[in-house]
């Protein structure tokens, strides 16, 4: 496949045209099946499990690596069963309001299927920032970065098959890495494509972002007795 391009279509197509472990880092970020509004997926519960039974075995074929957000805490129960990750990483990303069994969520797993050549820690801390780009929920600058920083090297070749508004494509390439996106919705794929083309404007919400977490982390602070 053509890389360093973003590709409307669907992931599972996509996957079939790759061949085995032919992506170094798979970062992606797949619908939570939380009922959030896409443009063309329907995300309910039910959808969520019939994409993670297809998508998880493909991913692991084509990749070395594959880093993922599974959402809820209650659903690690189904993934272990079917698909056991090689690893967990924290994601600690402050309440975010929802509620918890115990009360409230601060954090949230990533799966972890293989391993590339590097050694990196699996706790890191990035807030998500309300940013409005045209996408109902884009992932933070800071967090696709953290971890593209650490699990590939320059040149490697990154792969988001959920891309959304291309934040891993967009850090990919800022950081140097080939990268192949891919989204079901053309509406996300162009903001995806404009956002490669105006570099400038994410660097304004990364420096939001960082802004953002440094006021949030100083109210904790002075809240605190
Ligand atoms: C959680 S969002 C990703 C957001 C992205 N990380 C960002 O920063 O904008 C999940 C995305 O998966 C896409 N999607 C859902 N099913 C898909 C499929 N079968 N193939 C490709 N994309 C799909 C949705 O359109 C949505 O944009």
């Amino acid at each position: 496949m053509e890389i360093n391009k973003i590709y409307n279509m669907d992931a599972l197509e996509l996957l079939k045209n790759l061949k085995d472990k032919e992506i170094d880092l798979c970062l992606t970020d797949p619908p939570y099946g939380i009922n959030l509004n896409y443009d063309v997926y329907i995300d309910t519960e039910e959808n969520w499990f019939k994409l993670m039974e297809k998508i998880i075995p493909e991913l692991k074929r084509t990749c070395k690596m594959v880093i993922m957000p599974c959402c809820q805490i209650a659903r690690l129960e189904w993934i272990y069963k079917n698909f056991p990750p090689d690893w967990l990483i924290c994601w600690y990303k402050g309440s975010t309001g929802h509620s918890a069994y115990i009360g409230f969520n601060d954090w949230e797993p990533m799966l972890v299927y293989g391993k590339t050549n590097t050694q990196m820690h699996d706790y890191f801390k990035v807030q998500p920032t309300p940013f409005d780009n045209g996408h109902p929920c884009p992932k933070p600058v800071k967090w696709a970065r953290w971890i593209i920083e650490r699990a590939s090297k320059e040149n490697d070749l990154i792969l988001d098959c959920f891309n959304g508004s291309g934040t891993v494509t967009l850090v990919a390439k800022q950081l140097k890495r080939n990268y192949i996106g891919c989204d079901i919705s053309k509406k996300y794929c162009e903001i995806a494509e404009k956002r490669l083309s105006q570099k400038i404007l994410d660097l304004n919400v990364l420096n939001l972002e960082v802004k953002q977490e440094a006021m949030q982390s100083e109210a904790r602070h002075s809240s605190q007795p």
